[in-house]
Order: structure tokens, then C-alpha cells, then sequence
């Protein structure tokens, strides 16, 4: 291993006890009025992506980019959650903080795997800004190995993969997987004349690795860096995921700051990868990026994508706290796209569900269902054939102010919009889905939290995360239907509230 850049700098556990202590003093101030009761979250500071994502020892493990001191990004370290059963979480002590010399400006994201020797390894990008202080002249970028034995205290292996051209500016996130008894390691590069690529490298013993190929390289030559890149089989195929930098807006598409999304193709091992379909993004909220995928025990894919705060204003960094993830969704294949579902154990969080039935409701007007809704899980559908209204749907996060996040069908553009143009806090702008109308059905699914919303179109044909800050009082659920000459026909509707994902709540 490269030594003379392994050097230590600071111990560990100091230095997680100085992060902790910070988070417990954020905490003391942190203001619940939009953090998550059923979104992993750290119990205050900032963070990004999911990381080192696993089960491990009977529990699934969720890490995450951590900045302990404050609610914007910086200082990363790596906070953790664990659970049974990816229903019911424990907070953990935080895993790692930046102790090494490569790691200087921070511990950044990667994946982890369950050891030849049985251990929880994981595989991370050691970080130092080029000139010291920030991002204007790159990155000096590593991949470095951690190991334990419990899942919760690490032992740092230093670097196993150095940058190997210092033209290059960006050179992070590695994702691993075994097959066929060879360890396959694939990260984001950004390459001296700025291209996005995606880099194989593989290794017999997880400690020496060798250059494979470039796996992927960004046909558009404006996306400059593909972050987070993942790569794994469905029945028989595989994907190639990233998150695009440098990705400009097209139509209702990529109209996020950085876009997170897939191709499919073949891939065989010691081969190229073939891509077979268009790239489609994992999500068409606002606020999804930097995914990153496992395998449960049971075999399924699972996901967790981060709500990436990326546009201002963000309020609730405010409130001592800033960000969380997705609910965690299986990930199965449908065609020349995926489908991404709510795990079904996170219907054990339902309580109190209740039944609207079918609903008739004239155009232009609206119907109260639920008075204050912290959170909610709703499952209505709308039946397109009978209904001439031009748009049908919720007004989520209603408050008295007039406030809401409007979830709808809208006829003329023939898609799902999710839309923040009434809300006083945070970005406001909307985001479309298509949507599939060969059945004459609409199915929505809408996951509601203190400062969040999923909609789940068509059993998760699509999905769209969105922050939504809802103003003060009471926050309402409302059915609306509007324009046309007609009525709305909801086949059926009924919204059940969720209970808190922690083992033992904050307060
Ligand atoms: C993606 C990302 C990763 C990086 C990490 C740093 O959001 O920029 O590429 O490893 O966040 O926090």
C-alpha cells in the first residue's frame, strides 16, 4: 500500500468523539418542525449520500456523507444507522472521520462488502482539495479500504488504488461486488480533457487491484463527471448507474442541478459492457441524487437515493439539520426501464389507515379528506376514462396560509406533476412524470413527511421525490379537481398515517 500518503494525522476515536459532541450540541437547538419521522436522517448536521449500504451480521447497514459541524456540506465523515428488519433503525456512533493524510479534506462516499475473511470492508475515497482550501483547482482523489468486524468500528487500510495522472481532477466513489471468485470495482472519473467516465478495475485478494477498462464513458461531452457510479445484474441484465455532471435540462428531463440516472445492457466479465437502452433518470422529483444499490439476503436489489437539497433557498438547514434519504425501494426490471417500489416492510409503519371509497367529485371544486397530517401514505386511483376534469389530485402540506405541494394528473400534458409553486419556504417549481394510460387507470401512491414527498406513479413505473417545506398550523390533505366539463372519478382512495422509523425517538 502506498505509505508515505497513509500517514496519520489525527486518531480516530478523538476524533469521532469532537464530531459527536458537535452533533449533540446542533441537536439540543435542532427544529422539528420538517425533520423526517420516517426518513433516515442524522439527528443533525448535514448529509448527502448513502454509503456502504449492506447487511452484515443480521442487521442492514446504512452509512452515510456526514458533516457533523454544521448544516451545509463539509468536513465529511461517514454517520451510521443500522436495522433489523428496514423498518425500525438504530442510530449508531458515527463510523469514520478524516484522520489519514489522503483523507485530509474529507472521508467520501463508497460501498461495502462482506470480506473474504468474513469482515465488513469498505471501500471509500480518501479527499484533499489540490490547493488546500477549496474546489477551484480540483481534487487529489484515492481509493482507500477500511475493515470491521462489528460494522461499527473501523480499522483504516490506507490506499489501495492511487490516482495514477495528476491531469486528473476527479476520481471517487467506488462501488464492489464479487463474481466468479474476482472482486470488480468500478468508480467516477473525470478525466484530463473532462470527460465522464466510469473505470473497472478488478483484484484476488480485495487489498492489490488492477486497471480493467473504462466501463462507461458519457457520450455527451458537456458531462464532465459521473459521481456515485453503480453497477449490478437484474435477472439478465445489468445496469450501469451514475450521477451526471454537466447534464443540461431537455424538455421535462435532467431539469435538476446534477441528475441522477441508468442505461441497461450485457455485460460479461473481462468484457465490454452493451448498452441496450436510452438513459432514463432513477427519478423525476427534485430533489434525488447519488444513489447507490444492494443486495438484501433475500435477493432483492434495494436502493436508497438521497434528497439532494441542491437548489436554494434550503430552510431547513435553519433548523440545525439537512437532508435525508429516500424510504429504501426494491428494484426490479420492467422493460427498458426499472421499476423502483417502497419496500413492503415499509408498510408496517401504516397506522390508522382510512377508507375514502370512491369519490365523485364536480370540476372546480375540492374536499377536505385529513385536517393535519405530519405524515401520511396514500393510495388513490383515478379512474382516466370516466373523468374529464384536466387535472385531479392532492393538495399535500396544506396550511392555512394557502400553502400546499399539489400531487395531480393533468390531462393536457398527460403526465403526473408535482407541483411547490404555492409554498412560502424553499425552492419553489415543479417536476412532471409520464405516465402509462393504455389501462384507462391511474394509480398514485404519495409517501407524505414532515418536509417530503414521494409519489409512486403506476406501482413505481415512476417515482419523483421532492422536498416541501409546509408553512405553520395544521397541514391538511385536500382533493382537488379542476377545469373541463365533467367530473373526477377516484376509484379509490384511502391514507393511512406512518409511524416513526427510530428505535428510540430523538425526544
Ligand atoms: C456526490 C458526492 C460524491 C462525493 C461525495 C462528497 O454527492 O459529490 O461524488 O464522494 O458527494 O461528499
Amino acid at each position: 500500500m502506498n505509505q508515505p500518503t497513509t500517514k496519520e494525522n489525527a486518531d480516530m476515536s478523538a476524533q469521532l468523539d469532537k464530531a459527536q459532541k458537535s452533533i449533540d450540541r446542533l441537536f439540543a437547538t435542532r427544529n422539528d418542525r420538517w425533520y423526517p419521522q420516517c426518513h433516515i436522517a442524522s439527528k443533525a448536521g448535514w448529509i448527502n449520500d448513502p454509503n456502504g449500504l449492506s447487511y452484515y451480521k443480521g442487521r442492514y447497514h446504512a452509512y452515510f456523507q456526514l458533516n457533523p459541524y454544521g448544516s451545509e456540506w463539509g468536513n465529511m465523515h461517514w454517520g451510521h444507522v443500522s436495522s433489523a428488519d428496514l423498518v425500525t433503525w438504530r442510530r449508531e456512533p458515527l463510523a469514520m472521520a478524516p484522520t489519514l493524510e489522503v483523507e485530509k479534506d474529507g472521508v467520501f462516499s463508497g460501498s461495502a462488502v462482506v470480506g473474504d475473511d468474513g469482515r465488513l470492508t469498505i471501500y471509500y475515497t480518501g479527499h484533499r482539495w489540490r490547493n488546500g482550501v477549496d474546489d477551484d483547482d480540483g481534487n487529489l482523489q484515492e481509493q482507500c479500504m477500511a475493515v470491521s468486524s462489528d460494522g461499527i468500528h473501523f480499522e483504516k487500510k490506507g490506499v489501495v488504488i492511487p490516482c495514477p495522472d495528476d491531469k486528473i481532477l476527479h476520481f471517487r466513489d467506488p462501488k464492489v461486488w464479487k463474481m466468479g471468485g474476482l472482486w470488480y470495482m468500478v468508480f467516477g472519473v473525470s478525466t484530463p480533457a473532462q470527460r465522464g467516465e466510469i473505470w473497472m478495475y478488478t483484484s484476488n485478494d480485495m487489498e492489490h487491484w488492477t486497471f480493467d477498462r473504462v466501463i462507461y464513458r458519457h457520450p455527451d461531452p458537456e458531462v464532465f463527471m459521473l459521481e456515485c457510479p453503480d453497477m449490478f445484474p437484474l435477472e439478465d441484465k445489468w445496469v450501469i448507474c451514475y450521477s451526471a455532471m454537466g447534464l443540461k435540462p431537455h424538455g421535462f428531463e435532467a431539469r435538476n442541478h446534477n441528475n441522477a440516472g441508468y442505461v441497461i445492457g450485457s455485460w460479461q466479465p473481462g468484457g465490454d459492457f452493451h448498452q441496450e437502452t436510452g438513459f432514463h433518470l432513477w427519478d423525476d422529483g427534485h430533489n434525488f441524487y447519488a444513489p447507490q444499490t444492494f443486495q438484501a439476503p433475500d435477493g432483492r436489489r434495494l436502493v436508497f437515493g438521497w434528497m439532494s437539497p441542491f437548489t436554494e433557498p434550503i430552510p431547513m438547514q435553519e433548523d440545525g439539520w439537512c437532508g435525508q434519504f429516500t424510504v429504501p425501494r426494491e428494484v426490479t426490471l420492467a422493460g427498458d426501464h426499472l421499476r423502483c417500489l417502497p419496500v413492503r416492510e415499509f408498510s408496517d409503519l401504516d397506522q390508522d389507515r382510512q377508507d375514502f371509497g370512491p369519490i365523485e367529485l364536480e370540476v372546480n371544486s375540492s374536499r377536505d379528506l385529513v385536517d393535519d397530517a405530519q405524515t401520511a401514505d396514500i393510495n388513490m386511483e383515478i379512474d382516466l376514462n370516466k373523468s374529464q376534469a384536466e387535472r385531479i389530485g392532492l393538495e399535500i402540506h396544506r396550511t392555512q396560509s394557502g400553502d400546499h405541494t399539489l400531487v395531480c394528473y393533468d390531462d393536457q400534458l398527460g403526465r403526473v406533476v408535482l407541483d411547490r409553486h404555492c409554498n412560502t419556504y424553499g425552492d419553489r417549481g415543479y417536476r412532471t412524470a409520464p405516465v402509462d394510460k393504455s389501462s384507462g387507470k391511474l394509480k398514485l401512491r404519495i409517501i407524505v413527511d414532515r418536509g417530503s414527498v414521494e409519489v409512486v406513479v403506476n406501482d413505481g413505473l415512476e417515482i419523483m421525490s421532492s422536498y416541501s417545506f409546509p408553512a405553520e398550523g395544521p397541514r391538511g390533505i385536500r382533493l382537488i379537481a379542476e377545469s373541463g366539463e365533467g367530473k373526477a372519478l377516484i376509484s379509490s382512495l384511502s391514507i393511512a398515517k406512518l409511524g416513526t422509523i427510530w428505535e428510540e425517538p430523538d425526544r
